[in-house]
């Protein structure tokens, strides 16, 4: 997720109950309507959409049927579905579910895009069978229960079918640069905490858990084969900090190259921003 300012720790260290998840789904109820712009699609943004898109098409042919989950305004489905591509494109935020069906039949796309107002807790609601799953720019890292997730994950994704999910990093280097200078050593360190962080945005609080790539595939590992993970903005800086890139395109876009050489190395792949990890249904 992106613009994240203020954290602290969740008064009760149990999972997100109810009231968590209505702050979570206010919050990005309220940003719905400007969200395709600098808050929720911007340079930086675009720039790890783009890697996000690559993978996807790499492991999943057009034509496949797909999930996406925390659609947002319906970006992510809509190119998909220009490309061939049958989403299912599902979201916490009714407002977000109501941006991405406008998006959906304003390009055309209706029939290849269905926009349902589903949380990633809700998913033994739904029914059918899916090629694939993609969630980007961290709605996972909002989900209550991650193992449920992943067994529901299971449950909808046909054998030899892929995962495809971008999630928010616990190792964030220029985040703690850019906190720690500032002297907020508090904020600069929010996302090593344990459990769930409250983060503001627009007023309004999101409950988000923090994961190292592998933790996070633990959850999954019962159901899913790790395909490989890579960092998205490690060089580069998060998108918040897009006014930077912003002053000298040029020479951010060298270091965004060397996101696209090196964020996949061994010992690179655990920081950034966030993380791309790729998994397939044994
Ligand atoms: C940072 S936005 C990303 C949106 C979109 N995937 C994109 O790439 O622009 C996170 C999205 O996750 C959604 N979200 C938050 N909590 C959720 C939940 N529990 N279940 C499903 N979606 C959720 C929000 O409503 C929001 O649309």
């Amino acid at each position: 997720m992106t613009g994240h300012a203020r954290m602290e720790r969740l008064p009760s260290p149990g999972g997100l109950g109810e009231a968590q998840l209505r702050d979570t789904q206010k919050a990005f109820d309220s940003v719905a309507a400007d969200y395709d712009g600098p808050r929720g699609n911007n340079e930086l943004i675009q720039r790890m959409r783009g890697t996000m898109w690559k993978t996807i098409g790499d492991v999943l042919p057009s034509g496949s049927r797909l999930l996406d989950l925390g659609c947002g305004t319906g970006l992510d489905a809509v190119e998909l579905a220009r490309h061939g591509y049958e989403v299912v494109a599902s979201d916490w935020s009714p407002a977000m579910v109501e941006r991405t069906r406008m998006r959906a039949t304003e390009e055309a796309v209706g029939s290849k895009v269905s926009a349902v107002h589903l949380g990633v807790q809700q998913l033994h609601q739904l029914g059918g069978r899916f090629d694939g799953v993609y969630s980007n720019f961290g709605p996972l890292n909002c989900a209550p229960d991650l193992r449920a997730v992943a067994n529901e994950c299971a449950r909808l994704v046909r054998p030899g079918g892929s995962l495809v999910f971008s999630v928010m990093g616990r190792v964030c280097p220029w985040e703690v640069g850019h906190y720690a200078v500032r002297r907020r050593f508090g904020r600069a360190g929010i996302r090593f905490a344990r459990g769930a962080q409250s983060v503001g945005m627009n007023g309004h609080t999101i409950w988000t858990y923090y994961y190292m790539p592998r933790e996070f595939y633990a959850a999954f590992e019962q159901h899913f084969e790790l395909a490989g993970y890579r960092a998205l903005s490690l060089f580069l800086p998060p998108p918040y900090m897009v006014d930077r890139y912003r002053r000298r395109p040029a020479w951010y876009e060298r270091l965004g190259r060397m996101d696209d050489r090196l964020g996949g190395l061994r010992w690179l792949r655990d920081m950034g921003d966030h993380f791309l990890i790729v998994m397939h249904r044994r």
